[in-house]
């Protein structure tokens, strides 16, 4: 019967209804203000080496992210597909994140290692050479555009304000680790700071010529670094959700 009283005030049902909406907001909130952090660690997350960042910036200025996600949802159909469910930690430096809603294509949170080098700069050049019912752009001038890279120390010094831990050290050798790795030359740097002894990751840091165009330093090279290596960090024949750490 009282409820009845409330259903019929509509004065009566809208300040029972704040209050409601004010003690559930207070309780979720109020917590998040006593945790500096809410992603877990996770055993082999490394930040990106220059040239993978590089790769990173063009993927978000040629606006890649319209058509393709990086969030692999705990669901059977995704992780069937795609692989392992996405962490949050697997994201934990990207600024700004990448997971996106919209799927014109697959999601490419795991691509790292799926396809050779040559196949992506294949398709990145035409798509429909490799995949003749796609309907992706092609991106040729990629491999013809020399990378420009004489800021990539600042790009890193940028996100060490944002909390991603870029040492002076790699921000100090961050160009000449960005050549060691597109050319694969005078790597023991490169590996120091960012290979899998350091950070514990499933996946050594790789470097070759990636875009398969010679001596030049070109976008495709940074750009396939970067696909090459999404998704290979966290070991997931050996993770498990009780040994993560919580940042705390
Ligand atoms: C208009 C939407 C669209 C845009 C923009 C787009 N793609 Fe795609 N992409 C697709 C579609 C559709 C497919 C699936 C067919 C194919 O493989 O080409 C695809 C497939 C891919 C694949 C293969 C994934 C797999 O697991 O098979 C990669 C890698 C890829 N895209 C990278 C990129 C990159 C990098 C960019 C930006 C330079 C980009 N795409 C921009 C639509 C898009």
């Amino acid at each position: 019967m009282k409820h009845e009283q409330v259903e019929r005030s509509a004065t009566l049902l809208l300040i029972l209804s704040f209050l409601v909406v004010t003690v559930g907001g207070l309780v979720e909130i109020i917590p998040l203000f006593w945790l500096d952090n809410t992603i877990e660690r996770v055993k082999g997350v490394r930040p990106y080496t220059p040239l993978e960042l590089a790769g990173r910036n063009i993927y978000i200025r040629e606006g890649c992210y319209l058509c393709h996600s990086q969030m692999i949802r705990p669901f059977r159909d995704e992780v069937e597909r795609y692989g392992h469910y996405s962490l949050a930690a697997e994201s934990m430096y990207d600024h700004p994140f990448q997971w996106g809603s919209k799927r014109t294509g697959p999601d490419i949170a795991r691509l790292g290692g799926k396809y050779s080098d040559q196949w992506h700069v294949q398709h990145l050049k035409a798509p429909r050479s490799v995949v003749p019912e796609s309907v992706m752009p092609n991106y040729p001038f990629l491999a013809e555009r020399e990378l420009k890279f004489d800021d990539i120390a600042d790009h890193l010094k940028t996100l060490r304000t944002l909390g991603v831990p870029y040492d002076d050290d790699m921000i100090q050798n961050a160009r000449a680790d960005l050549v060691a790795q597109a050319t694969g030359e005078n790597t023991e740097g490169l590996i120091k700071r960012y290979g899998k002894k350091r950070w514990g990751s499933a996946t050594e840091v790789k470097a070759r010529d990636f875009g398969l165009d010679g001596k030049k330093i070109t976008e495709m090279d940074a750009l396939v670094a970067y696909l090459q290596m999404l998704g290979t960090l966290v070991d997931f024949k050996t993770f498990d959700t009780s040994n993560v750490e919580n940042l705390r």
